[in-house]
């Protein structure tokens, strides 16, 4: 009794401290409340529909709120637990609060580093100030374009062997492929090359535990009663994170091992990451002294990239079958014969090809759902007048950006790669948007160290895939919706028919 006592009175003490705080700190525009969106409910706010929706439902409730209801204006949001939070879809905003990072305006704040500590730890997703800097400084280095060119033109065609293997026996004996899973083992493949110098394959249990700890971390952000969730049912998620945290560990021990052994035989000299058989653990070494910050970084690596590529390829791919005619847009852009290099996949050289993935990731974007958090301890006034008081959570959902009419037209929901095309003299080229206007790489300090790697990866990987077969779905489900996870990936898979492309025309009537 004296139990069921005590925890009810702390119940209250918090929801009254929670009232209080909102009450103090309500934000305001033009003296005013914000306006909410429909549905909200007295005290739970919109709560419930955190709670009780799926990540998609949710994009497209975000989109149908923008489209129908509050255009550019930002708009309240009120979850019981949370402190208070605003949802922003006007791009001139946007731009503020990129390039607004710091103690001055925002960043990841206790909000977002409080969810994502037990997976990301003192990574370069998680981490802010001077360790945010060194690993960003590591990372710029080694996503420069000579790095990129030996990734395109030697560990891109090394790794697609497996699955040029499996599309030409699938093409022989008639077997269904699921493409999300051949995308994801090639880029689980690049990645763990490029983030600890392995061969790791998504059959590795390291690949499962790394999945299951990244989806429960995703659904945090929607659940508000998440941390009880973590301390009465969090065993499973507290097995996966320690063999994350292990396997990160044990790839940096050996690295480290190998450096001394390296530098007893060769003297003071270690060969440059990628070209020495090195790789991102190797470079962070050289900037980060304490192992166990590494091994968090290059998980954070690995994180970044691995699963946004295979859904941005998945995604894409599934696009082109359901619009028969964008893929003859991209099939005579690119050479039917060869190996597809670097300097071949330029911007320059293949537009279409790039207006095709771009296109790909403005409907389906792999980070699909952002936040910050008001650092400034006397607020942050957004430039439309908004009035954000200290720990104000900043919602924008790029996803809904993707779709939005007041920035790509009555069209936005359609797959239109031509969009991405301008014509100049003696030719086309590439149209260039804002980072705030198509946020899908995030933008100002924090954007995405990866973007043109993975620019590479989705046109690279196209042109292969197009190159020598044909593909056909194996089902038709409607519309494809994507999963529960912290990224976009295609519920129930991509299961495909292949078969071998020839020049006498398609077998699957394309
Ligand atoms: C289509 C593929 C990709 C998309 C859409 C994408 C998108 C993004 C976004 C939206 C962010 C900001 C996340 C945040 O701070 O909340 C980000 C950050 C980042 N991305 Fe990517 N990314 C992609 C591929 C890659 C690849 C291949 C790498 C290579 C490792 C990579 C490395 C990073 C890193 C290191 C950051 C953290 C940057 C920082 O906080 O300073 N990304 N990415």
């Amino acid at each position: 009794m004296l139990a069921v006592y005590a925890l009810v009175s702390v119940g209250v003490a918090y929801l009254v401290k929670q009232l209080t705080y909102r009450w103090l700190h309500s934000i305001r525009r033009d003296g005013k409340p914000l306006r909410t969106p429909p549905g909200t409910l007295p005290f739970f706010g919109n709560g419930l529909k955190f709670l009780l929706l799926d990540r998609q439902s949710l994009f497209d409730w975000f989109s149908k709120v923008h489209n129908d209801v509050f255009g550019f204006e930002t708009y309240a949001i009120s979850v019981p637990t949370l402190p208070p939070g605003v949802v922003i879809s006007n791009p001139e905003v946007l731009d503020l609060v990129m390039k607004k990072e710091g103690k001055e305006g925002f960043g990841k704040g206790p909000f977002f580093e409080e969810r994502s500590w037990h997976l990301f730890g003192h990574g370069i997703i998680n981490a802010s100030g001077q360790l945010w800097k060194t690993q960003r400084k590591a990372g710029n280095k080694f996503f420069a374009g000579s790095h990129l060119q030996v990734l395109v033109d030697e560990v891109f065609p090394k790794y697609w062997e497996k699955a040029h293997q499996e599309l030409e026996e699938a093409a022989e004996t008639g077997a269904i492929v699921d493409m999300e899973e051949l995308y994801l083992e090639f880029t689980t493949r690049v990645m763990g090359r490029v983030a600890f110098g392995m061969d790791l394959s998504n059959s590795h249990p390291f690949s499962a535990a790394f999945d299951y700890a990244s989806d429960r971390t995703a659904l945090r952000f929607q659940n508000p009663l998440w941390k009880l969730n973590y301390y009465l049912f969090g065993h499973r998620f507290r097995a996966a994170v320690s063999m994350v945290k292990s396997f990160g560990n044990e790839i940096v021990r050996l690295a480290v091992c190998r450096r001394e052994s390296l530098l007893k035989s060769q003297g003071a000299e270690l060969p440059s990451p990628l070209e020495g058989g090195g790789d991102l653990v190797d470079m962070l070494l050289d900037a980060v002294p304490e192992p166990h910050v590494v091994a968090d970084s290059a998980i954070n690596f690995l994180s970044a990239g691995r699963d946004t590529t295979a859904n941005s390829m998945t995604w894409m791919l599934h696009l082109l079958l359901e619009r028969p005619g964008s893929m003859s847009y991209v099939t005579d852009e690119l050479p039917s014969a060869g190996v597809h290099t670097y300097s071949s996949l330029s911007t320059t050289l293949t537009p279409k090809s790039h207006a095709v993935f771009l296109e790909t990731l403005r409907l389906y974007p792999p980070v699909p759902f952002e936040l910050k958090q008001t650092l400034n301890p006397s607020g942050v006034v957004l430039p439309d007048g908004t009035v954000l008081p200290p720990e104000s959570i900043v919602v924008w959902c790029p996803y809904a950006y993707g779709r939005s009419k007041n920035i790509w037209g009555d069209d936005a929901y359609e797959f239109k790669p031509e969009r991405w095309i301008e014509d100049i003299e003696g030719g086309t080229r590439l149209k260039v948007k804002s980072s705030s206007e198509y946020p899908v790489f995030n933008g100002g300090a924090r954007s995405c160290l990866g973007r043109r790697m993975a620019e590479l990866m989705g046109v690279w990987v196209m042109a292969e895939s197009l190159k020598s077969w044909e593909f056909e779905e194996a089902e038709k489900v409607g519309r494809r919706r994507s999963r529960n996870s912290l990224t976009m990936p295609m519920e129930g898979g991509l299961k495909v028919k292949v078969r071998k492309r020839t020049a006498a025309g398609s077998h699957f009537g394309a």
